[in-house]
């Protein structure tokens, strides 16, 4: 069934450290051979042995409408065919930058890079050069790219290799870095009351996605809210997932709550590299060449990544997209539960929008410590009976699965079913 990806994964390890690009890729979360991608279509992805499969990674969240949605690849190829970078303005930069200032509500001026990595670093660097101040606060599991200043308590990869704290990044910046746990507003206010001079922002996935799915409990984003307000910190939201997921505004209008500081990455580049960090004018003119945050890139805002992401933006405006979305992933997380329950396995189904995932535990799912209850070993069975399948579900407990537009309510009914028969072989693997 694998052997094509079998013998392109050994080739892999001769060339590429691990044989990936990107470390969740190499499936060490859930044991055996990664498969390898040949093409993709709409809800389904095609490996190399000529298997398909069900698709619900979408490139780990950019894929809303499916993969090779026809309007967005014939975006792609007018761009394409006017140049592939030039490094001067282009018109297409504007029309990304006004969609995005028109969609988020509390944008007001953008910078365009790379990735969402680029997008939660330049971030951090501005809210520190314009507040003069050098420590930033995170929560425990909150993944913001692998920046050194970020990468202390992530989640998503880090934690499915068990390196939560990576080699390589310097004591001295780590202990600028605080960690705090989700869902605990009491926890930032104490630390503020001591500490509030020292700190430029906190930053957050506002609904994690990189633990696995652990949205806020109600008034978390409100309580965080009103206290960085207070003592005049600046609040940045990390919607490199959830920005166009969660609706047309992200997390923020979903909720109701505005931060001053906003990064995008995944939908929208539309399958393309992109990233930016948006946010209300007055700070956003601190970045160079407007003002003294140095931040630059050869290809930022590069014009046939600007057209995917643009015309990715604009079919999302469409009535009712996230209804639908929302409807799908509905149906898909109560026959996850259900099928759990049939077999007698300790769940909990977690969802916000079209992003979801199982935890295998008997315990309430609000922050890290109690996301790394879940049973992995539990996850890995589910993961390669869905496989062995047709279903291609994130390699690792630690991610959230995402519902595309492409996906029929036929391909859900055959996921749920498909989904009965993991949980009868999840139900053979002991608890420890
Ligand atoms: C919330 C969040 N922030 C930042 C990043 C980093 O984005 P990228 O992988 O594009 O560098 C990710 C990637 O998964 C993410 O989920």
């Amino acid at each position: 069934m694998f052997e094509i990806s079998q013998k392109l994964w050994k080739e892999a390890n001769s060339y590429l450290i691990g044989g990936v690009n990107s470390p969740v890729r190499a499936f060490k979360a859930v044991g055996g051979t990664p498969v390898f991608i040949d093409h993709a279509e709409g809800s389904m992805l095609y490996d190399a042995d000529g298997n398909e499969y069900l698709d619900y990674v979408g490139s780990w969240g950019p894929m809303i409408l499916g993969h090779r949605h026809p309007d967005v690849i014939s975006a792609i190829q007018d761009a394409i065919e006017r140049g592939t970078s030039f490094g001067a303005p282009t018109e297409a930069e504007i029309r990304l930058a006004k969609l995005v200032v028109e969609m988020v509500p509390s944008v007001e001026r953008v910078r365009m890079v790379s990735s969402g990595t680029e997008a939660a670093m330049s971030a951090i660097r501005l809210a520190r050069g314009y507040t003069g101040r050098d420590k930033i606060v995170k929560f425990e599991g909150c993944y913001h790219g692998h920046a050194d200043s970020l990468l202390v308590k992530a989640g998503s990869g880090a934690t499915t290799l068990g390196i939560p704290d990576s080699k390589g990044v310097p004591v001295s910046l780590a202990q600028d870095t605080i960690t705090l746990p989700f869902n605990d507003p009491a926890a930032l206010k104490s630390l503020f009351e001591k500490d509030a001079g020292e700190i430029a922002a906190v930053i957050l996935e506002p609904v994690v996605g990189n633990m696995g799915v652990v949205p806020p409990e109600n008034g978390f984003l409100e309580k965080l809210r009103e206290l960085t307000k207070r003592f005049d910190i600046l609040l940045i939201f990390d919607e490199v997932m959830t920005g166009f997921r969660l609706s047309i505004g992200g997390a923020q209008k979903l909720y109701g709550v505005m931060p001053d500081l906003t990064c995008l990455g995944k939908i929208i580049g539309g399958g393309l590299p992109v990233g930016a960090v948006g946010g209300k004018k007055e700070i956003m003119e601190y970045l160079a060449p407007a003002g003294p945050v140095y931040q630059a890139g050869t290809l930022s805002g590069n014009p046939v990544a600007m057209a995917a992401g643009a015309k990715t933006l604009e079919l999302l405006q469409k009535e009712g997209i996230y209804e639908r979305l929302e409807a799908k992933a509905d149906k898909l997380a109560k026959g996850l539960y259900d099928a759990a329950k049939e077999s007698h396995i300790e769940i909990k189904v977690q969802r916000a929008g079209s992003m979801f995932c199982p935890f295998f535990t008997s315990q309430r799912v609000v922050d890290y410590r109690t996301a790394k209850s879940s049973n992995t070993e539990q996850y890995a069975r589910f993961f390669w009976s869905l496989l062995e399948q047709g279903v291609y579900v994130p390699p690792s407990q630690f991610e959230a699965h995402f519902i595309s537009l492409a996906h029929e309510d036929e391909d859900i009914d055959k996921t749920i079913g498909a989904i009965h028969k993991a949980m009868s072989d999840v139900k053979k693997v002991k608890r420890p």
